[in-house]
């Protein structure tokens, strides 16, 4: 293993530097490294990977055990060892074929529960469920982090597909969020899911209440319109729902892994049973894809090793996702959670230290509009920063197809930009047409110089469809498992998360004035006077 991240650095040290665009003389780079699945492709032309570096990449992957890995991960192997869980979140778009963990088939629960959620929306979009007032609506979903980021994402991601109740989010404890959200909403028409695979968490259980108490003054019975979305039917039952009206699912679904079962009910409820299933069979037809394609062919392996090849091999720290595709705009910080709190981790599995930076920071907005914001940063800045551009080949307003063509003659743009770059030569020709001579014409074209020669890649699509959507959420989940694999981290734990949980409890009393704030620093008991005026 360390060989070949020897091997690896070795290459780098060698190439760094050289023009990307000088490696598409001769040959057909463009096709090269170009790989597809079902009709998705995924270019890193744009990239200073060769085929040495590839190669090197390749036994990367193969000396960290993938394939066995893999295989562990798909039949229900303990790989989450700091919790001691499974990690079966593909189980819930492939529940057709059984398979058997622990002696039980887990596909039998699946099933049934994905029946349970399918009856529930038919009932709730035709009108068999009503709210007190009459048929739902809106639809709250109450909760956070993965409980929120991903229904949130999709349900705007397939706008087009809606023809259910208005789906609606409430995540931020910040009273706000919830006030603005319920502002012209009708109580009596309103569905609410409370979504939290634990059930305790302080955001989601202080927004349910904030909820309940907004209905209770308008509707006799505001637990009639409540469902919930857990692992923890306990609770559920005592905060007072219906157990018709939950839908559990297990604790070897990760949070951020979990908008394939009931935590997608929302979106369910938004493009129907229908257009949920498509989404599920996007996401499977990757897992197939993922577990049959050979690496070098295989878009979950290869945008993991471009990942790695630019965050621990150059060293780029950060990593932008640029959709050109306005519906993906909530998708750069569902990746934040998928990746971030997947691989943001500082020791291997064993406890070790890891000798190597884990994963880079993800950040994004949807094209064009970043252009006009930070893109003077990518092309010019001091730091690189690796594109990933996504773009479908149609939009879905055939009367505005004109407008389509636009966005996607950008998005090619900045990639080209982003490789070929403007060099002084050329800058200082415009500068002279301009009519600019001697020391300003120097200082001018300087200004408009591109260094170029920054790497991008781009996911390419037909059209963004619930069976889209699945392939593309599925193959960034698959990129986490293999770079976690291949840096040999946990990436289903989230320990990271716990501290700050308790601290905020602790202060929560000297907020209130309750407790004393001995033992804090100075600046933390500085804010809390302050706090309190
Ligand atoms: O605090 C992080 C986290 O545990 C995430 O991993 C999770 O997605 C989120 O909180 C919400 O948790 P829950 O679904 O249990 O409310």
């Amino acid at each position: 293993m360390n060989q070949a991240w020897d091997a690896l650095k070795d290459h780098h040290a060698a190439v760094e530097g050289r023009p990307i665009l000088d490696l598409f003389d001769g040959g057909d780079r463009a096709a090269m490294f170009t790989a597809q699945a079902d009709g998705m492709i995924l270019d890193f032309a744009k990239t200073n990977i060769d085929e040495r570096g590839l190669g090197l990449l390749l036994q990367l992957a193969e000396a960290a055990g993938l394939a066995d890995k893999r295989a562990a991960m798909f039949d229900g192997a303990r790989i989450n060892e700091t919790e001691g869980r499974a990690v079966l979140h593909t189980a819930l778009r492939n529940m057709d074929k059984p398979l058997v963990v622990d002696g039980q088939d887990v596909t039998i629960a699946l099933r049934d529960t994905h029946a349970r959620m399918t009856a529930f929306a038919d009932d709730v979009r035709t009108g068999r469920f009503t709210g007190q007032g009459g048929q739902i609506t809106d639809v709250v979903n109450i909760g956070i982090g993965g409980s929120d980021l991903g229904p949130a994402m999709a349900v705007l991601a397939l706008a087009p597909f809606h023809d259910g109740p208005r789906v609606h989010f409430i995540s931020n404890v910040d009273g706000a969020h919830a006030a603005d959200t319920l502002r012209g909403l009708n109580p009596e028409t309103t569905l609410v899911i409370v979504a939290s695979k634990t059930f305790t968490t302080i955001e989601t259980m202080t927004n349910a209440e904030t909820v309940r108490a907004w209905m209770a003054a308008r509707v006799a019975n505001p637990a009639a319109q409540f469902a919930a979305v857990s692992t923890a039917a306990e609770k559920t039952s005592a905060f007072g729902i219906a157990s018709e009206r939950v839908f559990g699912f297990e604790d070897w679904v990760g949070g951020r892994y979990s908008m394939w079962g009931p935590i997608g009910l929302s979106l369910m409820l938004a493009v129907g049973p229908k257009g949920f299933d498509a989404f599920l069979r996007g996401g499977a037809a990757m897992d197939a894809h993922f577990r049959c394609t050979p690496f070098a062919q295989n878009l979950p392996v290869l945008l993991a090793l471009v990942g790695l090849w630019h965050n621990q091999i150059c060293g780029y720290a950060t990593r932008a996702v640029l959709p050109y595709d306005q519906r993906l705009s909530r998708l750069p910080a569902y990746l934040q959670q998928l990746e971030m709190e997947s691989n943001g981790k500082r020791v291997a599995m064993d406890g070790s230290d890891l000798p190597y930076h884990s994963g880079p920071v993800v950040w994004g907005e949807p094209g064009t509009n970043g252009q006009h914001a930070f893109y003077q940063l990518i092309h010019q800045g001091t730091r690189v920063v690796p594109c990933e551009f996504l773009v479908a080949r149609r939009g879905h307003e055939p009367d505005l197809a004109h407008q389509h063509l636009l966005l996607v003659s950008n998005c090619l743009a900045q990639s080209e930009a982003l490789l070929r770059g403007r060099s002084l030569a050329e800058a200082t020709e415009i500068m002279e047409k301009k009519g600019l001579t001697g020391a300003e014409l120097d200082r001018q074209a300087r200004h408009r110089v591109f260094p170029g020669n920054r790497p991008s890649i781009t996911l390419a699509y037909d059209q963004l469809t619930p069976f889209v959507l699945g392939q593309i959420i599925a193959l960034y989940e698959h990129r986490v498992f293999v770079e976690g694999v291949i840096l040999g981290i946990n990436s289903y734990d989230q320990w990271g998360v716990e501290l700050g949980k308790e601290l905020a409890l602790a202060l929560q009393p000297m907020l209130e004035g309750k407790r004393d704030t001995s033992g804090k620093d100075g600046s933390t008991q500085h804010l809390v006077a302050w706090a309190r005026g």
